[in-house]
């Protein structure tokens, strides 16, 4: 089976509009020589529409980072899907560790979301991941297993649409990254999940991200694993050389 890779940049809280155009131009200048990879930018809501100005009617498609479950209303600081999909977004990021961790998101409303984003017509890609603590008590397994299946529960055949990123805790952000047999044991790990959950040739469709300090130089042989389908970038997507040597290893 092969699964076209998708490379994702996930740029977190930075980069102002300004900023954030300037990086745009630059990662599709590049990709104007058709990468093999699907490319992806997910810059922060504030800059959503400054860089889907730059990248319309290019390879490098546009991602969000979050979004509300519910379609309008008393949601203070929030937005719907219908937003992101105004502003020309395909993709949106859900269940990040970071949003886990400081906004108390759980596979619950995980769950939600995903739902609303498919139904609204965007791909989730959605993040699951142990802690290092987990991961020296050996609950690797279970903690990702649980994220899988209760994250991803009641999809259907829509489950064939999204993309999933393994990102263990301790290796976003750290400089530390998953070899490429641990990681490459996770993603099966998951795969395995997506069979229970949707059938082994749904399953074999599925792109698998890894993510978790991934640069120019680790890029190739984690992406080389076989349940390895892409990354999702953190801190090298905020640099184009950088996320393009991701993007050309892949
Ligand atoms: P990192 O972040 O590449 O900076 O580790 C990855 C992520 O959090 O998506």
């Amino acid at each position: 089976m092969s699964r076209q890779k998708i490379i994702a940049g996930n740029w977190k809280m930075n980069k102002t509009p300004g900023e954030a155009v300037g990086l745009a131009q630059a990662i599709k200048a590049a990709c104007a020589k058709a990468p093999k990879a699907k490319v992806v930018v997910c810059p922060p809501f504030t800059a959503l529409a400054a860089v889907s100005a730059v990248v319309r009617g290019g390879a490098v498609a546009l991602g969000a980072q979050n979004m509300h479950w519910e379609k309008s209303g008393a949601y203070t600081g929030e937005v719907s899907a219908a937003m992101l999909l105004d502003l020309g977004c395909s993709y949106v990021i859900l269940g990040h560790s970071e949003r886990r961790t400081y906004f108390g998101e759980t596979d619950e409303t995980v769950n939600r979301k995903v739902k609303a984003a498919l139904a609204a017509g965007l791909i989730p890609i959605v993040c699951v991941g142990e802690t290092l603590a987990q991961r020296k008590e050996n609950q690797t397994d279970a903690v990702v297993s649980a994220q899988v299946v209760n994250g991803l529960a009641g999809l259907g055949a829509d489950l064939g649409r999204i993309v999933v990123a393994y990102e263990p805790v301790w290796a976003i952000g750290t400089g530390l990254t998953a070899t490429p047999a641990q990681a490459q044991a996770v993603h099966a790990l998951i795969r395995g999940k997506l069979t229970e959950l949707g059938g082994a040739a749904l399953a074999q469709t599925i792109a698998i991200q890894y993510g978790g300090s991934m640069k120019p130089d680790n890029a190739p042989e984690l992406l080389s694993q076989t349940d390895i389908d892409g990354g999702l970038i953190g801190g090298a997507a905020l640099d184009a050389v950088s996320f393009m040597g991701i993007v050309n290893a892949a």
